[in-house]
C-alpha cells in the first residue's frame, strides 16, 4: 500500500524471510477429501454496515447507533443487512496492569463505570443486538493499528503509555478475542494488519518514541520481503482464539491484508471467513474497478463460508452519490455479481432515498447471496466491456453487462456466454427494473450507458442436461495446490489513485498480488484463451502443472470427461505432465505423459458414488524455460 510508508534497507534485511508455503512432504498427494474447513458463519456473504467509508476515526456511538437505528428503519435489515461494524477509533488504551482493552467513553458512553471492567461494549452490542442486528468490532494483528501509523492528527487515537498504546491483537490474541466474542458479545471482527507492516525501527513514528519497533513481517509493497508462513501463523492464532471462545462457530472473521502476503491462497484454510484482496477503496470510478478487479480473477478461491472481498462500498459517496445513480448501481452489480461481502459505507442518517433504492435492490440482492455461493466467471472481457456470468443454485444464470468507460457501448450477448443451448429459448429478466424482456435473440446486442452495468438473469436449456461444466461451479473447487513456483502481481491491473495520496507525487498503486499465474475458469492463468493443440476451446480450467484440485461432486453425476493436455501458450516447452482423476482417495484415470505441441488427450472417469475427486496435473522433470501451462479444456461432470 502506498501510504504505508518506505522501510529502510536495515529493516527490509531485517525481514527478509522468505515466502513459502507451509508445505506437506507432496502437495499432490491426494488426501481422499474435501480439506477447506468453513472459518465462523456465513453462509452468504455477510451484509452490514461500517463506520470507516462515513467517518473514518470520527466514530462515536450517536454516529453509530443512528445508522444502526437507520438500517431498520430505512428496511435495510428487512432485506439482509445485519452487521453493523465499529471500524478504528474505539479504544482509549491497553490497561497497564492487565491488558484490558479500555473503550474511549467519550465517544462511547454507554461503555463507562463498569466497575473492576473499568469500560464495556456490552451495553452497545445489547443496544445493537435489540435493534435485531449484529455487531462488529475492529482489531489489528499487531501491536498497534492502521490510525496510528496512517492517521495522525485525526480524533479517536488511543492515549497513554506506549505499552497503553498498544492496542492490537499482537501477544493478547486469545484475551481480546475473549473480550469481544464473549464479554462484549460481538458477533463479527475485522483485523487489520498495520501492526505487522508500519513500525518497522527507521519510521519517525518509532523513532520519536511514540510506538515500538516491530520488525515488519508484511512489506505490503514485496510479496518477496514478506514473511509469509509467520503473518499467517499469527491470523491462524485469532482463528485459535475465537473457535475456543465461540466453539459454535457463530462469528465473522474479516482479515484485512490488502491482498498482501498471499493471503487470497491460504485466507480461507481454516482462517478466515473472508480477505480483503487490495488496498483500500475511496469513491472514485478507478478505485472502484481497481478492487473489483483484484476479485474477478479469483473465481477459484472463494465459495460459500470463504470470502474474495474487495473492500466495503461506497455507495452513496463521492462518484457512486445519488447525482450518479449509474454509477452507484454499477458498483452495486459487480459485488453482487462477485458473490462479495456488503458493508454500506455511507452516513444513513443522510442518505438520499433513491442511494436506499439501489442498496436494497431485491433482485440484485438476491444474486450476492445466492446459496450456491459461485463467484460470477467472466465469460468475455476486453479493456472497456465485460460479460460476467454467475450461475444460480436454481439454475438460472445471473449476468452483468459492464461498461467500464465514459462513452457509452454494446455488448452482444450469446447462448455460449451463458452455457445454454441456443435452439431453445432463453427466458432474460432484468433485474434492476425487475421486469421480464423479450427472449434472447440470436446475435442480440445491449445497449449500455457510459459507466453502465445491466444485471439480467437468464434461463434456459443448459449445454449439459444433466451435469456441468467444471468452469460453471466455481465454488465447488477447492485450489489445494496452485503449482506457482513464485508470486507475480497481476499486469492487467493498471496503476491506480492512491487513496490516501491521491496527487501524483507517489509512483501510483500497484496491486500487492492478485494472483497472476494462479488456476482459472474459462481462462489460462495468465488470461488467455484455453488452446490445447492448436485447438481454441471456450470452457475449462486453465491451470499449471504441480497442481492438486479438490471439487466436490454433485448428486446424479457420474462421469467426469476433459481433455487435456499443456497449453499452447505455456512458457515452460519441454517438461511432461501427467493428468491424474483422483475420487475418494483412488486413483481413477491418469492421461499418458505429454509435453507442448502434443495433441490434448481425452480423459475420462467413472466418478458413480464419488464424493470428492481430485484433479492432479504432475510435472515429471524441472522444466528450465518457465511455468508449465496446462489445461481442462470441456472439463466436465456428467
Ligand atoms: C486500513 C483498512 C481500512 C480501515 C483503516 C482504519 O486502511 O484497510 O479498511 O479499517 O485501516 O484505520
Amino acid at each position: 500500500m502506498q501510504r504505508r510508508s518506505l522501510l529502510s534497507a536495515t529493516a527490509i534485511a531485517a525481514c527478509l524471510l522468505g515466502a513459502s508455503r507451509p508445505v506437506s512432504a507432496d502437495p499432490l498427494a491426494p488426501t481422499g477429501r474435501w480439506t477447506l474447513v468453513a472459518t465462523g458463519r456465513a453462509k452468504t456473504p455477510p451484509m452490514g454496515w461500517a463506520s470507516w467509508n462515513a467517518f473514518g476515526t470520527d466514530i462515536s456511538e450517536t454516529r453509530i447507533l443512528a445508522s444502526a437505528k437507520a438500517m431498520v428503519e430505512d428496511g435495510l435489515a428487512a432485506v439482509g443487512y445485519r452487521y453493523v461494524n465499529v471500524d478504528d477509533g474505539w479504544w482509549l488504551r491497553r490497561r497497564a496492569d492487565d491488558g484490558r482493552l479500555q473503550v474511549r467513553t467519550t465517544v462511547f458512553p454507554s461503555a463507562a463505570k463498569r466497575g473492576r471492567e473499568g469500560t464495556s461494549l456490552r451495553p452497545f452490542t445489547d443496544t445493537i443486538h435489540g435493534l435485531g442486528l449484529q455487531a462488529g468490532i475492529y482489531s489489528d494483528i499487531g501491536r498497534n493499528a492502521c490510525s496510528q501509523a496512517y492517521a495522525d492528527g485525526t480524533p479517536n487515537l488511543p492515549e497513554g503509555t506506549q505499552a497503553e498504546r498498544e492496542v492490537g491483537l499482537l501477544g493478547h490474541a486469545r484475551q481480546d478475542v475473549t473480550l469481544f466474542f464473549s464479554d462484549w458479545n460481538f458477533d463479527y471482527v475485522k483485523v487489520d494488519g498495520c501492526g505487522l507492516s508500519a513500525f518497522a525501527g527507521t519510521q519517525s513514528r518509532v523513532m520519536s518514541g511514540r510506538y515500538r519497533a516491530f520488525a515488519p513481517l508484511v512489506v505490503d509493497t514485496s510479496f518477496n520481503r514478506t514473511n509469509i508462513p509467520a503473518t499467517r501463523a499469527l491470523y491462524a492464532e485469532v482463528q485459535t482464539a475465537l473457535k475456543a471462545v465461540r466453539p459454535a462457530g457463530d462469528y465473522v472473521y474479516s482479515i484485512c491484508l490488502w491482498g498482501a502476503a498471499n493471503v487470497r491462497s491460504w485466507g480461507g484454510e481454516d482462517v478466515g471467513t473472508m480477505w480483503r484482496t487490495s488496498n483500500d477503496i475511496d469513491p472514485t470510478w478507478g478505485r472502484m474497478l481497481h478492487n473489483y478487479d483484484s476479485v474477478a480473477t479469483r473465481d477459484l478461491y472463494a465459495g460459500p463460508g470463504r470470502l474474495n472481498d474487495p473492500d466495503m462500498l461506497e455507495i452513496g459517496n463521492g462518484f457512486f452519490d445519488a447525482q450518479h445513480l449509474t454509477q452507484a448501481r454499477a458498483h452495486m452489480s459487480l459485488w453482487a455479481i462477485m458473490a462479495a461481502p456488503l458493508i454500506i459505507g455511507t452516513d444513513l442518517t443522510k442518505v438520499d432515498p433513491t442511494i436506499l433504492d439501489v442498496l436494497r435492490a431485491p433482485e440484485v440482492i438476491a444474486v450476492d447471496q445466492d446459496s450456491g455461493g459461485n463467484q460470477g466467471v467472466r465469460a468475455y472481457n476486453d479493456d472497456e466491456r465485460e460479460i460476467v456470468v454467475k450461475i444460480l443454485a436454481d439454475g438460472r444464470r445471473a449476468v452483468a453487462l459492464v461498461n467500464r468507460t465514459a462513452m457509452p457501448t454494446a455488448v452482444t450477448l450469446t447462448s455460449e456466454h451463458l452455457k445454454l443451448r441456443a435452439d431453445t429459448p432463453i427466458a432474460l429478466r432484468d433485474l434492476w427494473a425487475r421486469r421480464d424482456l423479450a427472449p434472447l435473440k440470436p446475435g442480440q446486442s445491449f445497449a449500455l450507458a457510459p459507466f453502465e452495468t445491466r444485471l439480467l438473469s437468464a434461463s434456459g436449456s443448459p449445454l449439459l442436461p444433466h451435469g456441468h461444466y467444471l468452469s460453471q461451479e466455481p465454488s465447488r473447487i477447492h485450489v489445494a495446490a496452485d503449482g506457482l513456483a513464485a508470486l507475480e502481481a497481476d499486469p492487467m491491473i493498471h496503476r491506480m489513485i492512491d487513496p490516501y495520496n491521491p496527487g501524483t507525487t507517489s509512483d501510483g498503486n500497484r496491486p500487492i498480488y492478485a494472483g497472476w499465474g494462479a488456476p482459472r475458469a474459462d481462462s489460462t492463468p495468465y488470461g488467455e484463451t484455453i488452446r490445447l493443440g492448436n485447438v481454441a476451446y471456450r470452457y475449462g480450467l486453465g491451470i499449471l502443472a504441480n497442481s492438486r484440485l479438490e471439487v466436490t461432486i454433485k448428486n446424479g453425476v457420474h462421469k467426469f470427461s476433459a481433455r487435456v493436455g499443456v497449453d499452447d501458450s505455456t512458457r515452460g516447452k519441454t517438461a511432461r505432465t501427467v493428468f491424474e482423476v483422483w475420487g475418494d482417495g483412488r486413483r481413477l484415470a491418469a492421461s499418458r505423459p505429454t509435453r507442448f505441441g502434443e495433441q490434448s488427450q481425452f480423459l475420462t472417469a467413472d466418478i458413480t458414488g464419488i464424493t470428492v475427486a481430485e484433479l492432479v496435473a504432475r510435472q515429471l522433470e524441472p522444466d528450465t524455460t518457465g511455468n508449465v501451462v496446462v489445461g481442462r479444456a470441456d472439463a466436465q461432470f456428467d
